[in-house]
C-alpha cells in the first residue's frame, strides 16, 4: 500500500551549514529555499534528487519537537522517512488496525508539500519513524 519513497528527514542544528554539506560536498544542485512551519515547530529546507528529496530539518522555537532528537544527536542525523500513500485516512485506519500507534491526535496535519500526513511511532516500524503523506493530486 505504501507507494513512493517521497523523501527523507533529515535533522540539523544548522540548515544553512547542512545545505552547504549537500550542495558543496555531496555536489546537489537543486536546493529549494528555506520556509518555516511554526505550528509544527521546524524550519524545512529541501534537497532534491534525481529520484527523491532530502527534507532538512531545523528547529523552530523552543518547543520543537526537534530538540530533543538533536539533544541525542548533536551533529543531526537520520530522523524520518517518508512514504507516499494515496488516501491518508484510508492509510492511518489501516495502520491502526494494524496495530500500529499514529502520533498526536491521528488527525492529519498539512506536511511541507501541502498534502495530509501523519507520523507511525518507531516502536511499529522497526525503529523508523515512519511519515505518510498523501500523494499530490496531479503529481506522477
Ligand atoms: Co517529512
Amino acid at each position: 500500500m505504501i507507494g513512493k519513497l517521497n523523501h527523507v528527514g533529515v535533522a540539523t542544528p544548522s540548515i544553512d551549514e547542512a545545505v552547504k554539506l549537500y550542495r558543496d560536498v555531496l555536489g546537489a544542485t537543486s536546493i529549494g529555499e528555506k520556509f518555516s512551519m511554526p505550528e509544527q515547530g521546524v524550519w524545512v529546507c529541501f534537497v532534491n534528487l534525481p529520484n527523491s528529496q532530502i527534507e532538512l530539518i531545523e528547529p523552530y522555537g523552543e518547543a520543537s519537537p526537534i530538540h530533543g532528537f538533536l539533544a541525542k544527536n548533536p551533529s543531526g542525523g537520520q530522523h524520518h522517512v517518508c512514504f507516499e500513500v494515496e488516501d491518508i485516512i484510508a492509510a492511518r485506519d489501516d495502520m491502526r488496525a494494524k496495530g500500529a500507534t499514529v502520533l498526536g491526535t491521528g488527525e492529519p496535519r498539512i506536511g511541507a508539500h501541502g498534502t495530509p500526513v501523519i507520523f507511525v511511532h518507531p516502536k511499529n516500524m522497526g525503529g523508523v519513524l515512519v511519515e505518510l503523506m498523501e500523494t499530490p493530486k496531479g503529481a506522477h
